[in-house]
């Protein structure tokens, strides 16, 4: 447990869980720790609530919140209906890094959707969260738990720089499991569409349900005028102060267009960094490298610190080894982000 400007790290894990739910009680902002990320809980039921997560994240009005569940019963105060769609995800992937979107019950406040007349839910498989939840007997709205366009928390450390003196508890569950944010999926139709990818694949959505469709906004960049279907897919996010740029296409053409511009002239009294697979680090013998490990699920738990690790180490440039059939959809569509769609198709490039 973090008290804003003090850190304790808690060793009864009852009472942690009961000052938490205390506090959402009572209407204030709790960070806690979820399998995907650290999440900015309050009550889902209480609109003032809802606004302080807004004002402490200095997050833009139109972006709605998940709403977090500990057990299916809560559901019937989340949502007015639940399609045979959404029904299925959540018995196949529950508790578990997938948030389902459904039409909203009259309860959920705007200030949670948006406006909307949907609501994402998610039943999250980190114990600490449900117990949290539970114990505090109301669902709980929580964005992850950085100032708004930062990496999303995968360490309490990380919520605690980000928010320290703006929230009044931060529980420490140590670090995040998958370490991206939730697969966002709109289940109001007849085919699932994935708003937001994360670790459970469009794969393993149609096995479970049959069909399933990637919004194009997943991977490109949106456009200005253009309604959105996940109002957060429109912003600049995960982006450290360094320049990002993503590198795909052939490893040896990755590797020698890399090299180059790492030991540019342009590059002369700067610092560079790689953010590669481990596989890769071997082309860049003369290249500091933060690793981002051997798969896509070691991609993922890397991928925000290492963002974070690139501030903190002060490098002016990341150069990023894309390999998207490795490191998955879910890593990809955060980097594209950070980099501000800067994409560079190595051996195609035109200068
Ligand atoms: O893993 C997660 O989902 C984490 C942890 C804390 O559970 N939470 C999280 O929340 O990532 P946040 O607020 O950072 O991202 C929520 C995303 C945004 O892109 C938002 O636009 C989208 O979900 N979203 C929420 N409600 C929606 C709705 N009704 N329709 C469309 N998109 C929605
Ligand atoms: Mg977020």
């Amino acid at each position: 447990i973090m008290k804003t400007a003090t850190i304790f790290a808690w060793k009864d894990r009852e009472s942690a869980v009961a000052q938490a739910a205390e506090e959402l009680k009572g209407g204030g902002l709790v960070v806690f720790p979820t399998e995907t990320v650290y999440g900015l809980g309050a009550n889902a039921f209480d609109a003032d609530a809802v606004r302080r997560i807004f004002k402490a994240k200095g997050r833009p009005q139109d972006n709605p919140l998940i709403v977090h569940i500990a057990k299916m019963e809560q559901l019937r105060d989340v949502a007015a209906e639940v399609s045979g769609t959404a029904r299925r995800l959540m018995e196949r992937f529950w508790p578990g890094p997938i948030s389902v979107i459904v039409k909203k019950s009259a309860r959920i406040p705007d200030a949670v959707s948006a406006g909307l007349g949907t609501v994402a839910v998610r039943m999250p498989e980190n114990d600490l969260a449900r117990e949290i939840i539970a114990r505090a007997g109301i669902p709980v709205a929580a964005p992850s738990a950085n100032i708004s366009g930062k990496p999303s928390p995968t360490l309490a450390r990380h919520a605690y720089e980000d928010l320290c003196g703006k929230v009044p508890l931060i529980i420490d569950g140590g670090p995040c499991r998958v370490g991206v944010e939730s697969t966002v999926v709109d289940a109001t139709g007849e085919i699932p569409v994935i708003l937001r990818p994360g670790d459970i694949t469009p794969e393993m959505i149609r096995q479970a349900v049959g069909n399933v469709r990637v919004h194009h906004g997943v991977m490109s960049e949106a456009q200005k005028d253009e309604v959105c279907a996940s109002p957060g897919m429109k912003y600049r996010h995960y982006a450290p102060k360094a320049n990002v740029t993503v590198f795909t296409g052939d490893k040896k053409e990755v590797a020698k267009c890399v090299n180059f511009r790492y030991h540019s002239d342009s590059m002369q009294g700067k610092t560079a960094v790689v953010l590669c697979l481990d596989e890769c680090a071997g082309l860049y013998p003369e290249c500091r490298i933060l690793p981002l490990g051997r798969d896509a699920g070691e991609a993922e738990a890397a991928l925000f610190r290492t963002l974070r690790e690139i501030d903190e180490q002060g490098f002016d440039a990341a150069y990023f080894h894309a390999q998207e059939e490795k490191m998955g959809l879910a890593v990809m569509n955060r980097i594209i982000r950070a980099a501000g769609h800067r994409i560079v198709a190595a051996g195609e490039e035109k200068e």
